[in-house]
């Protein structure tokens, strides 16, 4: 009974002090989970900035929630008296798919970066708090068991080896963000997620090949008849986190009690949820089977092996492990992650497969 024990771990307290959240890239994963439990939960106000709105449809008929649709890239002027108007600012627009690190790594630059540093001086002109999205990409090869924010090295791969543009562009923003801090009082917290994953993540009735992050793309693989890719045999692992645990870490992080989050960079993962690649896809054809609709498809699914020169290009550079360490989380925030893998795969798939978005029945 997943869902059962899902909702029961993830009662958390209505929050009091009132706030103006500006999220930019409202419409993606994150940051429209994060709308939703924000307006769910608290009696915060939501400005919101994306392309589109097909994932906040819901929110928008909330009148704690104004949208606002637009291209960031274009719209600094309505950023920037945004930022004034807000008393937090998450900046949540960013490419993150590691195929486009490879294939399109200037587009990453401009988006990623370029923009992103534009947000962060304006928070820094106009004194406001900036909660921003680092990565757990940016430990890039660290041979550490688990990663500790204050303590492991940022250890990435040959410039050639283009997969580590966006892990380098994120750190950047962290020293970057840091040294705000420490010489001109930026208010900040770095947060760092470890493969978030949920219904919402990407598309997962078109993926084109590896274009989306690999719990969808297998998932579309298996339900299509198209074999499942293990990119040099799957042996390398992840620790997998289910966006629901991440958001309620967020959601401390922006309310951030007695300023316990000022100057802080924590991990968002679940070191329990270590799987190797091979292991989830598995995991997910033996659970895509207990579907009726797709049942023959998951008892058909295939199995390949590539090397990630093939299916990602030459520039592409894996990551063997990463586990965070949530001790720091864990301490300051009163935060653990609950769920556990096969109850983020089901809830994910019975959005996907049968239609139920749990968020809406919280
Ligand atoms: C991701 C992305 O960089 C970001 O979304 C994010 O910052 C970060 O990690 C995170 O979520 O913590 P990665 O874990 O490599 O990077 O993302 P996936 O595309 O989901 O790939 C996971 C693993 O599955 C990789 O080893 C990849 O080679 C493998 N994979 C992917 C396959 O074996 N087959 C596929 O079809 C797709």
């Amino acid at each position: 009974m997943p869902n059962v024990k899902y909702r029961l771990a993830n009662i958390v307290l209505k929050m009091d002090s009132e706030k103006k959240i500006l999220i930019l890239g409202v419409n993606g994963f994150i940051g429209s989970s994060l709308a939703w439990k924000i307006l769910k939960r608290t009696n915060w106000k939501v400005l919101g900035m994306d392309l589109g709105d097909s994932k906040i449809l819901h929110c928008l008929q909330e009148k704690n929630f104004t949208f606002h649709r637009g291209n960031a890239l274009e719209e600094t002027g309505w950023i920037e008296s945004a930022i004034k108007e807000c008393d937090v600012v998450l900046p949540l627009i960013a490419i993150a798919t590691p195929s486009l690190y490879v294939k399109d790594p200037l587009r990453v630059y401009r988006l990623d970066f370029e923009s992103n540093v534009e947000v962060v001086k304006m928070c820094v002109k106009h004194s406001k708090r900036i909660v921003f999205p680092s990565t757990s990409e940016v430990y890039g090869l660290c041979p550490d068991a688990e990663f500790d924010e204050f303590e492991s090295n940022l250890t990435l791969g040959p410039v050639a080896k283009e997969r580590w543009i966006y892990s380098c562009i994120k750190q950047m923003l962290d020293r970057l963000i840091w040294a705000y801090g420490k010489h001109e009082n930026l208010k900040f917290t770095l947060f760092r997620p470890f493969n978030f994953i949920g219904p919402k993540l990407d598309d997962i009735n078109n993926p084109k090949e590896g274009s989306s992050r690999v719990l969808t793309q297998f998932a579309h693989n298996i339900i299509n008849g198209k074999p499942v890719k293990l990119v040099d045999g799957g042996k390398q692992k992840r620790s997998f986190t289910f966006i629901d645990d991440g958001i309620e870490c967020l959601l401390k992080i922006i309310e951030n009690k007695n300023g316990c989050a000022d100057g802080e960079i924590f991990n968002i993962g679940n070191p329990g949820m270590e799987f190797s690649i091979r292991e989830l896809a598995e995991m997910l054809v033996e659970l895509i089977g207990t579907y009726p609709k797709y049942a023959e498809a998951a008892k058909n699914a295939k199995i390949e092996v590539v090397s990630g020169d093939d299916y990602y290009g030459k520039g592409y550079q894996d990551v063997p492990r990463r586990v965070p360490s949530v001790k720091r989380a864990e301490k300051i925030l009163g935060w653990k992650p609950t769920t556990d893998l096969r109850t983020a795969l089901k809830l994910t798939l019975d959005y996907h497969l049968l239609g139920k978005d749990y968020e809406l029945s919280q």
